[in-house]
This record gives C-alpha cells, sequence and structure tokens, in this order.
C-alpha cells in the first residue's frame, strides 16, 4: 500500500496515526489516502500522455461522493452501472460529458436519467437494450450515443467471478454479433452509434490480454470504417492489478506505450475504465481485536470488522494483507482473523503469524476497492465509516450507521 508507513512502532496513514483514527471514529472504519488517488491517477493519467483519452473511473470500486469529487477534480471521467451512480457523479459534481454508462440490465429510468444529463455514451449489450434505448431516446425528441460493448473471447486470466471477456460471459456482445447490431444500430432513428468497446475482466496481471483485445476491436473499426461508419471512442474498459499479496501488476508505462503504438495513426478517443487501481491500494480497514480463542489448536482472532464489511475474503477467498497498527514483541501465532457474522466463511483471513492481545488494533490493507461497496447489514449490523485522510487531518466522509437507520425502512404491518 503507498502512503502507509510506520513512525514510533505505529502505522500512519499519510501523517495520520491510525490509533487515533480508531480513537476518533471507533472500528471497524474505512480509511482512505487522499494523495495515494491522487497519485494513482496522475500517474495513469501521465502514462497516457500524449494519446487523446479519457479516464472514466469505475464508480462501482468505490463510490463515496468524496473520492467520486477527488477524481473529477482531477479532471476524471465516470464509468457507471447503474443510475444510482449517476445520480453520485453528479453530485459529486463529474462533468456528464465524461460519463459512459455500463451494464447488462439498464433500467428505462436509469436510460432517461442518462439522456437528461447527456452522458458521452452507453455502452449498449444486447439488441433488446438498443431497442429500449432508441425508444426512450425517442419520446424524449433526442438522439441517444451508444457504444458497443462486444465481447473479444480474451482470457484474462483472473479469477473466474471476475473474467468478463470469455464468450461464455453474460457481457457484451458477442464478437460473431457485432457487424449486425452496428447495421441494425443505423437503421434505428433516435441512436447514433459513436464508438466501440470491452471490458475482459478484473485484476488483469498481464497486458497481452488487453492488446489482443484491442487489436480484435481494431480489426472490427476497419470493417465498420469500409463500410462508411466511423467511431468516436475505442474503449479498452479497466482491470488493472493492484498487489495484494505476491501479484506482479505489469508496467504501466511500457503498456501504455504499446496501446498508444495500436493506436498511433487513429482520431478516436481511448478510453479507459480503471476502478480497482486507482483506489484500492488508497484504502485499509481499521478492526479490533474483540476475543482470542483456541478451538482444538486452532487460533482466532475474533475482530470487530466481519464478511459483512469487507466480502472479499469471503467471496473470493481473496487475500488481503493484516497488520498490526501497533506492533507487539512476542513470537507469532498462526490466526484466523475472524468477525462476529454466523456463519462458517466469515473471515478476513487465514492462517496469518501475528503477534495479539485483546484490544489490539488491527489494519486490512488494499481495501479502497470493493470494500465498503460490497458491504450489507447481515446480521442487522451498521455499516462502517469512511474516513479520507488528507496530511495531518482527516474527514469523515461517511458516517457509521446507527440502528435507528436501518430500522427506519421497515414497518411492522397494522
Ligand atoms: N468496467 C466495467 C464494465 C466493469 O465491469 C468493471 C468491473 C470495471 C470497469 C472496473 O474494473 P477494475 O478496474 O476495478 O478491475 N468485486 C470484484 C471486482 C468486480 C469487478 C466488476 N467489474 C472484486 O472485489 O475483486
Amino acid at each position: 500500500m503507498t502512503y502507509l508507513h510506520r513512525q514510533d512502532g505505529q502505522l500512519h496513514l499519510e501523517a495520520q496515526p491510525l490509533g487515533q483514527v480508531a480513537e476518533q471514529f471507533g472500528t471497524p472504519a474505512f480509511v482512505y489516502s487522499k494523495a495515494a488517488i491522487s497519485a494513482a491517477y496522475q500517474r495513469l493519467e501521465g502514462a497516457f500522455k500524449g494519446q487523446p483519452h479519457w479516464i472514466c473511473y469505475a464508480v462501482k470500486a468505490n463510490s463515496n461522493l468524496a473520492v467520486l469529487a477527488l477524481l473529477a477534480r482531477l479532471g476524471a471521467g465516470f464509468d457507471l452501472v447503474s443510475g444510482g451512480e449517476l445520480r453520485r457523479v453528479l453530485l459529486a459534481g463529474g462533468d456528464p460529458g465524461k460519463v459512459v454508462f455500463s451494464g447488462v440490465g439498464k433500467e428505462p429510468w436509469e436510460i432517461k436519467a442518462a439522456l437528461e444529463a447527456g452522458i458521452a455514451c452507453f455502452n449498449m449489450e444486447s439488441p433488446s437494450e438498443l431497442v429500449l434505448i432508441n425508444r426512450i431516446a425517442g419520446e424524449m425528441g433526442v438522439v441517444a450515443p451508444v457504444s458497443v460493448r462486444v465481447n473479444p473471447d480474451v482470457d484474462a486470466s483472473t479469477h473466474p467471478y471476475i473474467a468478463t471477456g470469455l464468450k461464455e460471459s453474460k457481457f457484451g456482445i458477442a464478437w460473431s454479433d457485432a457487424l449486425s447490431i452496428y447495421e441494425q444500430a443505423a437503421s434505428l432513428p433516435s441512436v447514433k452509434v459513436v464508438g466501440i468497446g470491452c471490458h475482459i475482466g478484473s485484476q488483469i496481471t498481464q497486458p497481452a490480454p488487453y492488446l489482443a483485445a484491442l487489436s480484435r476491436l481494431l480489426t472490427l473499426v476497419a470493417e465498420l470504417e469500409q463500410r462508411g461508419l466511423s467511431l468516436s471512442y475505442i474503449d479498452i474498459g479497466g482491470g488493472m492489478a493492484v498487489r495484494y499479496k505476491d501479484e506482479q501488476p505489469f508496467a504501466l508505462d511500457a503498456f501504455a506505450d504499446q496501446v498508444k503504438g495500436a493506436m498511433s495513426g487513429r482520431k478516436e478517443r481511448l478510453i479507459l475504465e480503471p476502478g480497482r487501481s486507482l483506489v484500492a491500494e488508497a484504502g485499509l480497514l481499521l478492526t479490533r481485536v474483540n476475543t482470542l480463542k483456541q478451538n482444538e489448536g486452532h487460533h482466532f482472532a475474533v475482530v470487530d470488522a466481519a464478511m459483512n464489511d469487507l466480502l472479499r475474503p469471503a467471496l473470493y477467498q481473496a487475500w488481503q494483507e493484516v497488520a498490526p497498527v501497533m506492533e507487539r514483541p512476542g513470537a507469532p501465532t498462526l490466526y484466523d482473523l475472524v468477525g462476529p457474522v454466523c456463519e462458517s466463511g466469515d473471515f478476513l483471513a487465514k492462517g496469518r503469524p501475528l503477534t495479539l492481545a485483546e484490544g489490539d488494533l488491527l489494519a486490512i490493507l488494499s481495501t479502497g476497492a470493493y470494500g465498503l461497496v460490497m458491504s450489507s447489514n447481515y446480521n442487522t449490523r451498521c455499516r462502517a465509516p469512511e474516513i479520507l485522510v488528507d496530511g495531518a487531518s482527516c474527514h469523515l466522509i461517511r458516517r457509521r450507521e446507527t440502528l435507528e437507520d436501518l430500522l427506519a425502512l421497515e414497518a411492522l404491518p397494522p
């Protein structure tokens, strides 16, 4: 993780001692570094310098308004998958003219809201969606910009739950149907085809699948050109890996140079939709050890965060690094870090060598992406707060939920 360091034995995020953050806001709590998000964005922006492009941040990775506002100020566009995310982007001051709207199941109200906002394009994923967008745009008296998300049938070699570019995946338009959907779109009065795109998966550690997908997209672009159709956008999706354990994310500059090479001489704007790579390593989940217990020689540290706060380990057997906020002397024990939720799958880490006492604070690292956004109220647990660290100051950017918040949504029958 970047912007994380140990000073006087205590873990700090930027200049903020994490013990103090826990004191002030309680635990569990998600804590993000503003400098780390900005640096990740600037790094990507710098790598693609010289190539007309937009970095459309995938809002699903971390949709806190403060995070979106920060990225909007840095010049980011946004990749959405719902009308809810559109609302967030607009509230955060994002430019709708740099928004792309992905997703296989867009609802009429979401399409209408996106047309009213004036987004750059819909990443269209089925013939029915094309018909729906055409109908709604017609009713509104506007022309909807659409881009076709094709499925390039490229193996991104990642976890099966987060690979999306294989032909058996639900995403995108099958390669073999792509040309006919462009023809269908050209025959509809209220849509204008402006682009082509793909998203082959997430946590991709090699540049090769991207380059293979881009080259497939470019063959289609050439065929479309022959038929007199020119496009404005070529979108290669998101999915760039971060280092959770021993993954080796690829070198950004070399990758960008290869993409620029493939795009050279082309007039279309390149679009990237990174989520994880901009925010994962900027965030951690702060949690306190409630109970240490042993069952048949197996050591458990029961912490106050659980699978409802951080689902990745339970859902994907994802490995997240665990670091004590204050290091303790003494020989480590192998602990499973588990939460209070009533599920055997409720774990945050397994078999980690740690020296612990009850009451200790731990940081679960690289949880800035797909952390709070995937949390739930399972077991009637209140969602954790989010805190943005900025140098030596920190801001509460989402307060902790209360039981009153949760119960206010429900009603007893008369
Ligand atoms: N664009 C589209 C169309 C996507 O579906 C996604 C992610 C992204 C961009 C951003 O991908 P990223 O750069 O963040 O890898 N919950 C899982 C990840 C699911 C990703 C879904 N789509 C996890 O925690 O690993």
